[in-house]
């Protein structure tokens, strides 16, 4: 199996790093030289992902496309796939497989080609670790119970969840999990800040001491900076749009977003609030499992370090 990723991003080259590391052969395309994301942990893997002058430049029945090309919001909050729309016109042609891992809504899905859709739940630091081991595995199929290729088994298991089901519910998935978070940050900065605005360090200690009480502290419910990103404001300007277009007001996600804006230009003239990188939560778990877990991650770490 030979696998190509298209549009070498953040997104992109961590899939390329990730299944790499998992003994894939990698190949990738991109219309533009690439900056690396993750050449401070990663430099010598780099090496070992080839690529290519053309999309199509080793195609085969085993060979596996991973669509990895940004969309953007336009000032409205359109949502624009156009990029994502010609990387797949690119491969239409192709005899291979295409996986899909730009986030799309769900809407927008039926008038794109591809096998499968398996949205991409990574967090930019520690991408290339959560694309071995991610949090969640969620598989679109464009036809149901279609032959999935090999490397699907490792991600199946090695992930904390697995997901299967059209691509229009791992589109919901995707913008649930994302809406999710930025209501949780969200929520706990408004509440914070009517405890008491965050002049300086000791106020936001005062209201961190009550959220912490309550909330536990862990990510997302930290008491902080505003939610900004790549991901996390365009995904929901694009999701809130589109409901309001179905005659559907968001009302609760508007808000969200709304509060943020709101936070964003306190925390301007209030510059001690502290910024959190949040990543997936594990539930508790038993010793029994987490010894099972622990001696899978050995193994993996012997496995590669032989490889
Ligand atoms: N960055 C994240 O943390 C993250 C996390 C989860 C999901 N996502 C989603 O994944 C998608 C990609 O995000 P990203 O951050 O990697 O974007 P990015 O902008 O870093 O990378 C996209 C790459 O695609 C390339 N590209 C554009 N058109 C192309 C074409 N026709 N053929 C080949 N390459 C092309 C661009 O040159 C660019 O290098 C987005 O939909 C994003 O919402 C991103």
């Amino acid at each position: 199996m030979k696998i190509v990723i298209i549009g070498y991003g953040w997104v992109g080259q961590a899939n390329a790093l990730a299944l790499t590391l998992m003994g894939e052969k990698v190949y990738y395309y991109d219309i533009q030289a690439y900056k690396p994301h993750y050449s401070s942990r990663y430099s010598a893997v780099y090496g070992r992902v080839t690529s290519l002058s053309s999309p199509l430049g080793q195609d085969s029945e085993n060979t596996c496309y991973l669509v990895c090309v940004g969309d953007r919001t336009l000032p409205s909050g359109q949502q624009d796939i156009s990029a994502i729309k010609s990387a797949l016109t690119s491969l239409s042609e192709t005899k291979g497989t295409v996986i899909l891992r730009s986030t799309v809504l769900p809407e927008s899905l039926k008038s794109l080609k591809f096998d499968f859709y398996i949205p991409e739940f990574l967090h930019e630091k520690k991408a290339v670790e959560e694309c071995i081991e991610p949090h969640f595995f969620v598989i679109g199929e464009r036809i149901k119970d279609s032959k999935q290729p090999p490397f699907f088994k490792k991600w199946s298991r090695s992930a904390h969840k697995v997901f299967r089901g059209t691509p229009e519910e791992a589109s919901y998935i995707k913008y649930l999990s994302n809406i999710w978070n930025a209501t949780q940050i969200a929520f706990v900065n408004e509440f914070g800040d009517s405890i008491k605005k965050p002049a300086t360090r000791e106020d936001v200690d005062a209201s961190k001491k009550i959220i912490d009480f309550v909330l536990g502290g862990g990510s997302y419910v930290r008491y902080g900076k505003s939610f900004g990103g790549h991901c996390l404001p365009k995904d929901i300007s694009a999701f809130i749009y589109k409901q309001k277009q179905k005659g559907f007001e968001a009302s609760i996600i508007s808000g969200i977003k709304e509060s943020n804006g709101l936070h964003e230009q306190l925390q301007k003239t209030h510059n001690v609030l502290p910024e959190w990188y949040s990543e997936w939560q594990l539930p508790e778990i038993s010793l029994v499992t987490s010894l099972k877990i622990i001696a899978r991650i050995l193994y993996r770490k012997i496995f590669y370090l032989f490889k």
